[in-house]
C-alpha cells in the first residue's frame, strides 16, 4: 500500500495547495491512501466541518488533529459523526472523538493512529503506552499501522519511533511546522521521520504573519497571531510504501514543494 501524509494543512492558502497539488501527487506516486494533519486547517486553530467535509473532497482520506483539536467549537458537534477524523489517542477517556480509524482501499485495510506528545505540551496520557495497545488492537485487522505522532521535541518523537519499531509500519512527527531532514526506516521496518512540516504560508513564521511574531520576539507583548490569505504557499508531505504482507516498509520520500523547491511530476 502506498501513502501519502501531508503535514500540518494551515489556513485557506495551505487548503488550496492540498487542491492544487494533491491529484498530481497522487498520479506521481500511485498512491492508495492520503492521510493529512489538519488540526490548524481552520485559519490556523482547529477545523470546521466544512473545512473537514472539503479536505475529503480533495482526496484527503483521513484527518489527524492535535494541540488545536478543541479550538473550533462546532467540533464538539460533528466529532463523534465525522468517521475519517481522528483526534490524539491519549486524550482524556471522557473525550469525545476517536484515536484511530482504519479504512480499506483496494483490498487493503491500515489503521491510522494520533497521539500527542508530552513535553512542553499540555501532560496528556502516556502516549508510548497508548501507542502499543492500539497498534496491537490494529494489528487484529492489518498489518499495516501509521502512527502521526503530534509532539514538540525532536526526542520524543525518535524515541517514540524506536519504541514502536517493527511494530507500527510508519511514525511521523507533526506539529512543528518544519521538516526534518531526518527520514529513514528503522532496522524493524518502521519508516520515521521527526516532523513532516507544514502546508502552508510560505512567507511568513511557521503560518502566522511574521510582523506580529517577530514584534513579540522583540517586546514580549501580547500579540494576536493571524494566518495570511494570500501569499506563496508551501507543501509539506512524506510518502511511503508499505508491503502489504508484512506492514514494513520498503520505501519512502520526504515531499517539500514551495517557489524554492519547485513540484517536479
Ligand atoms: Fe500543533
Amino acid at each position: 500500500m502506498k501513502v501519502l501524509f501531508i503535514g500540518d494543512i494551515v489556513g485557506e492558502i495551505g487548503r488550496n495547495a492540498v487542491e492544487s497539488y494533491l491529484p498530481r501527487l497522487k498520479r506521481k506516486y500511485d498512491v492508495d491512501v492520503v492521510i493529512a494533519n489538519g488540526e490548524n486547517a481552520a485559519a490556523g486553530r482547529g477545523i470546521t466541518k466544512r473545512i473537514y467535509q472539503d479536505l475529503l473532497m480533495m482526496g484527503v482520506d483521513i484527518i489527524t488533529m492535535g494541540n488545536h483539536t478543541w479550538d473550533q467549537k462546532e467540533i464538539f458537534d460533528f466529532i463523534d459523526d465525522a468517521e475519517y477524523l481522528i483526534r490524539p489517542a491519549n486524550f482524556s477517556e471522557e473525550a469525545p472523538g476517536k484515536g484511530m480509524v482504519s479504512v480499506t482501499k483496494g483490498g487493503q485495510t491500515i489503521s491510522v493512529i494520533n497521539l500527542h506528545g508530552r513535553v512542553f505540551l499540555p501532560p496528556h496520557d502516556d502516549p508510548f503506552a497508548k501507542a502499543v495497545e492500539l497498534v496491537e488492537e490494529a494489528k487484529k485487522l492489518s498489518p499495516l499501522v501509521f502512527v502521526d505522532f503530534h509532539a514538540e521535541t525532536t526526542s520524543e518523537k525518535i524515541a517514540l519511533g524506536w519504541h514502536l519499531d517493527g511494530k507500527a509500519s510508519a511514525v511521523v512527527g507533526t506539529h512543528t511546522h518544519v521538516q526534518t531532514a531526518d527520514a529513514r526506516i528503522f532496522p524493524g521496518g518502521t519508516a520515521f521521520i521527526s516532523d513532516v512540516g507544514m502546508t502552508g504560508p510560505y512567507d511568513e513564521v511557521l503560518g502566522m504573519k511574521k510582523e506580529s511574531v517577530i514584534y513579540r520576539f522583540k517586546t514580549n507583548m501580547p500579540v494576536r497571531f493571524e494566518v495570511p490569505k494570500q501569499g506563496r504557499e508551501v507543501l509539506s508531505g512524506f510518502f511511503v510504501d508499505l508491503d502489504d504482507k508484512t506492514g514494513k516498509a520498503k520505501s519512502f520520500e520526504r515531499i517539500y514543494i514551495n517557489a524554492d523547491y519547485p513540484f517536479v511530476p
